[in-house]
C-alpha cells in the first residue's frame, strides 16, 4: 500500500495557525490588509506596524513537544504548522530573506522544532505555506496606499520583479522539503491573487514531487490537488477524492484575544463525527499565543473532547464511512464487519437501522461502556421465512443511562455472510 493512503482514513489533524502577530492577539496577515468578510475578529492594523512585532517575536514557552503530546492524547494523527501565511513572515531559517524567525530574538528554527517533535511523538508532519507574500517587494508587498483589499484586484509586479518573486519561494518552498527530512503534506494557500501559469504551479507540483516523492500537496496548488479542502464547512455530499475540513475552535486562526466565540466541546466532536462519517479528514486549528502557550479557552475545550475520544477513538481513527444515509439517520462508520452509530441527537426510545443482514447481528453495545443493549428485528413475511440472510431493520432500545452526554456511540458487530458484507449497505 503507497504510504500516502495514511491519509484516507486519518481522521482528525491539528492545525496550527501561529506567528509574530499571535504576540498582538491578532488575526494572522489578514489585519495588515485591513480585515477580511470571512474573518469578523479581524482588525484593521497599519501595515508598518503590523510587521513589526516580528522584531520582537520571542516565543520561550514554545514546546512542540507538549503540543505533540496533547494531538496524540486527541487521537490525532497530523499535524500542520503555518511555515510561512500570507504575511511573508518564515517561520523557519532561510537563505534568501532576512524575514524569518532566524532574525528575531528567538532565533532557534520553529519548524524545524516543530517536525522534530511531532515526528518523535509518531504523528505524521505537514507544512502550510502561503503562496501569497505581502512583505516581498516583488511579490509586491502589499502597502497601506492599497487598502481597501479587494477581492480580484490585486497590484501586480512587472515581469522581471514576478520572475524574481518565483525564484525566491520555489526557493523558500526547496528549503522547507529538503532541510527537514520528510515531510507528509504541503499546504499551500492564497492561489487566488494569481493565475495558476504566474504561480507556475505545475513546475512547482513537480518541484515538490521530485523532492518529497511520498508527499501529499492539498488543493490549494491549482491542479496538483491529491485532496480537497473544504474551509470552516462539512461538505453536503462527500467529495469523491479525499478530503479534509480545516475549521477554527472560535471564528479565528490565529491566536485573537478579542474572539471568544468559541465551539462547545459537544459541537467539536459532532463535527467530528460527521466527517468521519462521509469518509473525511477533521483538521482542527489550535493558536497559540505570542509566547507560545496555549490558552486556556482552548485548552478546556479540548480536553472534553479528549475524554470523549477516551472513549471512542475506536469508531473513529482509521475507519471508513459506515451505513448509507437512509440507512441510519445519523453519521455512522465502519471497521470490518463492526458498524458504529453516532448518536447526535437523542432518540425517542429507539433508534432503527434499515437494510441490514438482521439474522447476522451479533452484539449490540454502547461503546464507551460496553453496555449491551436489546434489540428486535424485522423484515418481509416471506423473507424470514425462506431467506436464511434477510436484509431487514434493526430496532435498538437506547434507554436514558446509556446516553453520552456529548455523542453516544454504538457498535454493532454482524457476523459474516454467505454473500459479501456488502449487504451491509
Ligand atoms: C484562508 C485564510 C487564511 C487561513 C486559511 C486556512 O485561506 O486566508 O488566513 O490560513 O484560510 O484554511
Amino acid at each position: 500500500m503507497p504510504d500516502k493512503n495514511w491519509f484516507d482514513t486519518a481522521r482528525f489533524g491539528m492545525f496550527v495557525h501561529w506567528g509574530h502577530s499571535s504576540q498582538r492577539g491578532c488575526e494572522l496577515s489578514w489585519p495588515l490588509v485591513g480585515g477580511a468578510f470571512s474573518l469578523p475578529y479581524s482588525q484593521n492594523i497599519p501595515v508598518e506596524e503590523y510587521h513589526s512585532t516580528a522584531s520582537t517575536f520571542n516565543p520561550q514557552n514554545y514546546n512542540p513537544q507538549e503540543w505533540a503530546k496533547f494531538a496524540k492524547c486527541l487521537g490525532m494523527q497530523y499535524a500542520i504548522l503555518t511555515a510561512k501565511h500570507h504575511d511573508g513572515f518564515a517561520m523557519f531559517h532561510t537563505q534568501v530573506s532576512d524575514f524569518s524567525i532566524q532574525r528575531s530574538p528567538y532565533g532557534k528554527d520553529i519548524v524545524g522544532e516543530f517536525v522534530d517533535a511531532m515526528r518523535s511523538a509518531g504523528l505524521r508532519v505537514g507544512l502550510y505555506f502561503s503562496l501569497i507574500d505581502w512583505h516581498h517587494p516583488d511579490y509586491p508587498a502589499f502597502t497601506e496606499a492599497d487598502k481597501p483589499y479587494i477581492f480580484g484586484q490585486y497590484r501586480q509586479p512587472n515581469p522581471a520583479q514576478w520572475q524574481r518573486f518565483i525564484d525566491f519561494m520555489f526557493n523558500q518552498v526547496r528549503e522547507l522539503l529538503t532541510n527537514y527530512g520528510k515531510i507528509d503534506i504541503i499546504w499551500f494557500d492564497g492561489s487566488w491573487e494569481r493565475t495558476p501559469e504566474q504561480w507556475q504551479a505545475k513546475e512547482l507540483g513537480e518541484m515538490v514531487r521530485s523532492l518529497q516523492p511520498e508527499i501529499l500537496i492539498n488543493d490549494r496548488l491549482p491542479g496538483c490537488g491529491d485532496f480537497d479542502t473544504p474551509e470552516q464547512f462539512i461538505p453536503p455530499q462527500p467529495p469523491l477524492c479525499a478530503w479534509e475540513t480545516c475549521m477554527t475552535i472560535n471564528e479565528s486562526w490565529g491566536y485573537n484575544s478579542n474572539d471568544k466565540s468559541f465551539k462547545s466541546p459537544r459541537r467539536i466532536i459532532h463535527t467530528l463525527c460527521e466527517v468521519a462519517g462521509k469518509g473525511g479528514n477533521l483538521l482542527l486549528n489550535v493558536s497559540p499565543m505570542g509566547d507560545g502557550k496555549i490558552q486556556l479557552e482552548l485548552l478546556g475545550r479540548l480536553a472534553e473532547v479528549e475524554n470523549w475520544i477516551g472513549d471512542n477513538e475506536e469508531s473513529i481513527i482509521g475507519t471508513e464511512p459506515g451505513l448509507e444515509p437512509w440507512q441510519f439517520y445519523g453519521p455512522s462508520t465502519r471497521r470490518g464487519n463492526r458498524i458504529y452509530l453516532h448518536l447526535l441527537m437523542k432518540p425517542y426510545d429507539s433508534i432503527d437501522l434499515r437494510g441490514v443482514p438482521i439474522k447476522r447481528v451479533k452484539s449490540v453495545q454502547v461503546l464507551g461502556s460496553g453496555m449491551e443493549l436489546s434489540y428486535t428485528t424485522r423484515c418481509a413475511i416471506m423473507d424470514s421465512l425462506l431467506n436464511g440472510d434477510p436484509i431487514g431493520e434493526l430496532i435498538i432500545k437506547v434507554p436514558e443511562i446509556a446516553i453520552d452526554p456529548y455523542a453516544t456511540v454504538i457498535a454493532i458487530d454482524f457476523g459474516v455472510g454467505n454473500e459479501s458484507a456488502s449487504a451491509l449497505s
